[in-house]
């Protein structure tokens, strides 16, 4: 019944930013593969080139050299969740959640159920008709990820989505991604610098060098699915974390 192929290919991915003496290589060689279903975190020291790569992906950047492939079965291949909410101000927190069912041209009707369904499941029900500049910024990480969920994407391409958000805020939130993204068929990539919040929601945690970003060590944490946060209290979580942390060390410290 699964699906036989990758979901995401990467081959010698590099991507460069001007040219000449002003040439910035900011990502790569890269390879990767990301099986259908598969929870891929990629965690790496500030500027080493996570956003270009999840850019990529997304379709907005090409590659300088290599290429990134996505296999997709429908018309709505991926969706994006960007540390800065990425949500319309001047839409209502409903409107926000619709807008990708609107795009995909979704009838009225079904719109309308399946934005519910999400604003119930994000705890947004009662804020359906608030505007997000009124909202607390978890609840604003909220509508973004009720929105991009909501269109039921193949590939889920997350950037630092809880970065702005104080540490029990976060918490709340990966264990509420965590609950949400085991209960759907997609494929989560998952961008951090948070070695913890990668542990704790990765099948595979991809530790990039610094720029330009290289996957130099991966892991597989140890916990079965369906996971929940009281994996952070296992002894396995703090140890994968600090060997994890003794190779991004070295990376966030320039030489
Ligand atoms: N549009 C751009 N033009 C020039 N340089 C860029 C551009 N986007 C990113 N860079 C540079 O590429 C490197 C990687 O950036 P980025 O992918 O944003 O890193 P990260 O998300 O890991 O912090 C950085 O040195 C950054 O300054
Ligand atoms: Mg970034």
């Amino acid at each position: 019944m699964g699906e036989p192929y990758p979901k995401v290919t990467a081959h010698d991915l590099t991507r460069a930013f001007g040219r000449g003496t002003r040439a910035v290589d900011a990502l790569g060689p890269l390879d990767l593969t990301v099986a259908p279903g598969e929870f891929v975190c990629l965690v790496g020291p500030s500027g080493c080139g996570k956003s270009t790569l999840l850019r990529i992906a997304a379709g907005l950047l090409r590659p300088s050299t290599g290429t990134l492939e996505i296999r997709t079965l429908s018309a709505r291949p991926a969706a994006m969740i960007f540390q800065d909410y990425g949500i319309y101000d001047w839409k209502t927190v409903q409107a926000n959640v619709r807008f990708g069912l609107d795009v995909q041209r979704v009838p009225r009707r079904e719109a309308d159920a399946r934005a519910a369904d999400w604003l119930a499941r994000t705890g947004l029900a009662d804020f359906a008709h608030a505007y997000p500049a009124t909202l607390s910024g978890g609840m604003r990480q909220r509508v973004a990820i009720a929105r991009a969920l909501a269109v039921e994407p193949e590939l889920l391409l997350m950037d630092e989505p809880f970065a702005a958000l104080d540490a029990q805020l976060r918490t709340i939130l990966q264990d509420e991604l965590l609950e949400i993204t085991q209960a759907l068929r997609t494929t989560p990539l998952f961008i951090t610098h948070s070695l913890e919040e990668a542990i704790v929601l990765g099948d595979r945690v991809l530790v990039m060098s610094a720029r330009p970003g290289r996957i130099i060590a991966e892991h597989r944490p140890p916990f079965p699915r369906p996971r929940t946060g009281d994996v952070r209290a296992a002894p396995e979580f703090t140890a994968l974390k600090s060997e994890l942390w003794d190779l991004l060390r070295k990376e966030a410290v320039p030489a």
